[in-house]
C-alpha cells in the first residue's frame, strides 16, 4: 500500500528519526508542580471561560458548565408535551438499571445475587457503551511493592486534591478484589507464566498497576459480564432508552419513562430503586472536541437526575484524552490507548522533539500538545488541524521485535487498515474528548443526596476521581461502584414500598426554565447525537 503520509509529513518524520537514538539513552524530563500549573491555567480548555455558561435553574445555579451541557439542563422535556399514563406499567421490577455498559452489568449481576428482581435498559445494545471501548486496562494495588495507599495518594494528586475522600477510599481498598472477581468470572487479564499478571505503568501512577487484556482490556470485561448477565437470566431490554424518572408521592425515585427506539413507543417501568448508569458525554463534543466516546455518549443520565432534583458535582471538568488519532481522517478523534505510551512511546513536535514527558497526567499531557499545536506552532498539519507524534517504533526499540504485536494488537490493525504501521512509522495524535470528570454527586454507598432509592454508577457519578481522573480507574470504578449500587439498591428494594408515580417535578421545572427565560426551545435528553439522528430521522425519536 502507498503511504497515507503527505510530503510534510515524510520530512518531519526523518527528524523523528534523527532523534530517535538520543531519545532512546534519555527520559523527556518531568515538569515540576509550578509548572504543571502553569500549563493547565494558560491551555488546559476547563481553566478557560470560552465554551462554558452559567447554569441558571436547579440545584447548580450559578455555576459554570459546557455550554452544550447547559443547552440540555435549559431545555424541555421530550414527553413535556406527551400524555404519558403512568397507570399503565409495561414493567414492574425491584431494580431498574438504566445503562448497559460495565457499571449497569456489575450492579445487574449483584442486585440479582442479593435475590431481587432486576431489569436492565438500554438505549443500544447490551454492552454498546464506553466501557465495551476502553483499551489500555484497570487499575488495581494487588502487587507487593504496591498498597491502595498509595493507589490513593495518585489518585488524589492526580484528581487535583478533590475527589470525596470517602469514595476515593472505597475505589482504592475494592481494587484488589475487584480485579479477582473479574479473573473468577473468566476475564482473560495479560498473565505471566507462571500465572501472575502482568501490571503496566501509567500516567500519574507511582507503581505498575495498570492490568490489562492486550490493549482491549474494555472490550473483553465486558464480553465476560455481559455473558454472566445472560447466564443468571438477568431481563434486558435493548434499544430502550430512559427519558424521566418517575417519583412517588414522597419524592422517592419509582421508575421511569422509557421508550422504544425502533417503534417511539413510551413504557412506564416501575421500580422500587433505580440505577441510573448512563455513562458519559463524549457526543456533545464540549469545546468542539473530536471524542473518543460511543454513540450513546449524550449526557442524558445527567438531565435526567438533574431534572428530577439531584445536583452535579465538577461538571465543569472534561478529560481530553492526549492521543486521539489526528490522521487519517477517518479515525479523527479515536482514542490511542495511554497503553503506547506506558510501554515506551513519546509525544513529538514537527522536529522530532519531546516535549513533553509521555506519562504526565492526561490533563498536563494534553495541555502540552495543545501548546505544542498553538503558540508553539510546532504541530505537523493534518487536513484537520494540527498533531504530534507518537513515536511508536521506539517501543519495539526498548522491548524488542514482537511488543507492539503482542501488546497493543488492536492498534496495530487499526492503522494497518490505512497503511500505517506502527512498527516502522510513527502516527500523529492530537487530544480527544474523552470522559467526564464529573457527574450526579454521590454519597459513599452510590446514592443521591436528594432523591431516596436513586444510585448512579460509572461515568454518570461525579466526586470519585476530582477533577482529573487517572488512566484505569474507569474501568475500576464501574466494576466498584457498579457491584456497590447493585447490592445496595437491592438491600434498599427490601425494605421499601412504592406510593403512587407522578412526573410533577417536569412540569415544576419547566416553570423554572419559564421563570429565568432560558427556554432553548429544544428538548432533553438527546439520546444520540445530532448527526446520528439526521442519519435515522425516521427510525428515532
Ligand atoms: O488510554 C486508555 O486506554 C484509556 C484508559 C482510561 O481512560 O482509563
Amino acid at each position: 500500500m502507498q503511504t497515507p503520509f503527505l510530503p510534510h509529513m515524510l520530512e518531519s518524520i526523518k527528524a523523528v528519526e534523527a532523534s530517535r537514538a538520543e531519545r532512546f539513552e534519555t527520559e523527556p524530563r518531568r515538569m515540576d508542580a509550578d509548572e504543571k500549573t502553569a500549563l493547565l491555567q494558560e491551555f488546559h480548555p476547563d481553566y478557560g471561560d470560552n465554551g462554558f455558561d452559567t447554569i441558571k435553574i436547579g440545584a447548580n445555579t450559578g455555576e459554570k458548565a459546557p455550554k452544550e451541557l447547559v443547552e440540555l439542563l435549559h431545555s424541555k422535556s421530550k414527553i413535556s408535551d406527551v400524555n404519558i399514563n403512568l397507570d399503565n406499567i409495561e414493567f414492574d421490577v425491584d431494580v431498574l438499571i438504566i445503562g448497559g455498559g460495565a457499571a449497569g452489568a456489575s450492579a445487574a449481576i449483584e442486585a440479582h445475587n442479593a435475590g431481587q428482581n432486576v431489569m436492565i435498559v438500554t438505549k443500544l445494545r447490551m454492552g454498546d457503551s464506553n466501557s465495551m471501548m476502553a483499551e489500555g486496562g484497570i487499575q488495581a494495588a494487588d502487587k507487593e511493592n504496591d498498597s491502595p495507599m498509595q493507589h490513593y495518594l495518585d489518585s488524589f494528586g492526580g484528581g487535583h486534591y478533590k475527589n470525596k475522600p470517602e469514595l476515593l477510599r472505597r475505589l482504592v481498598m475494592d481494587g484488589p478484589k475487584s480485579i479477582k472477581w473479574l479473573n473468577e468470572l473468566g476475564v482473560m487479564f495479560d498473565k505471566h507464566e507462571d500465572g501472575t499478571m502482568w501490571t503496566f505503568p501509567g500516567g500519574g501512577l507511582s507503581r505498575k498497576r495498570l492490568h490489562a487484556c492486550a490493549d482491549y482490556t474494555g472490550a473483553e470485561i465486558t464480553r465476560v459480564l455481559k455473558d454472566e448477565v445472560q447466564n443468571l437470566g438477568i431481563e434486558i431490554a435493548e434499544f430502550t432508552a430512559a427519558l424521566e424518572l418517575i417519583l412517588d408521592e414522597e419524592g422517592k425515585v419509582a421508575g421511569a419513562v422509557l421508550v422504544n427506539m425502533l417503534t417511539g413507543e413510551y413504557l412506564v417501568a416501575r421500580a422500587k430503586t433505580v440505577i441510573m448508569a448512563t455513562g458519559g458525554a463524549g457526543r456533545m463534543h464540549y469545546h468542539g472536541f473530536p471524542t473518543t466516546n460511543h454513540y450513546g455518549a449524550t449526557a442524558d443520565g445527567l438531565v435526567m437526575a438533574y431534572r428530577a432534583g439531584c445536583n452535579l458535582l465538577y461538571q465543569d471538568t472534561i478529560q481530553y484524552h492526549p492521543s486521539g488519532a489526528a490522521f487519517p481522517s477517518q479515525l479523527f478523534g479515536a482514542l490511542v490507548t495511554e497503553k503506547v505510551r506506558s510501554i515506551g512511546a513519546q509525544l513529538l513536535n514537527i522536529d522530532g522533539e519531546a516535549f513533553v514527558h509521555p506519562l504526565e497526567t492526561r490533563d498536563v499531557a494534553a495541555s502540552a500538545i495543545i501548546r505544542e499545536c498553538g503558540v508553539r506552532e510546532k504541530g505537523i498539519a493534518t487536513g484537520q488541524g494540527n498533531g504530534v507524534w507518537l513515536d511508536t517504533p521506539l517501543i519495539e526499540m526498548i522491548h524488542g521485535e514482537g511488543k507492539i504485536e503482542s501488546a497493543i494488537p488492536g492498534m496495530l490493525r487499526m492503522f494497518l487498515n490505512y497503511g500505517m504501521d506502527l512498527r516502522k512509522t510513527p502516527i500523529l495524535v492530537y487530544p480527544s474528548f474523552h470522559y467526564q470528570n464529573g457527574g450526579v454527586e454521590i454519597e459513599n454507598d452510590g446514592n443521591t443526596k436528594h432523591i431516596p432509592n436513586l444510585f448512579i454508577a460509572g461515568e454518570a457519578a461525579g466526586g470519585i476521581h476530582g477533577r482529573n481522573r487517572l488512566l484505569g480507574n474507569s474501568m475500576l470504578d464501574v466494576i466498584v461502584f457498579g457491584r456497590l449500587t447493585g447490592q445496595k439498591a437491592a438491600q434498599m428494594a427490601k425494605s421499601t414500598t412504592t406510593g403512587k408515580l407522578f412526573l410533577n417535578h417536569i412540569k415544576t421545572y419547566e416553570g423554572k426554565i419559564n421563570e429565568a427565560g432560558v427556554d432553548t426551545g429544544k428538548l432533553s435528553p438527546i439520546l444520540l447525537p445530532k448527526y446520528t439522528r439526521d442519519v435515522n430521522e425516521a427510525r428515532v425519536v
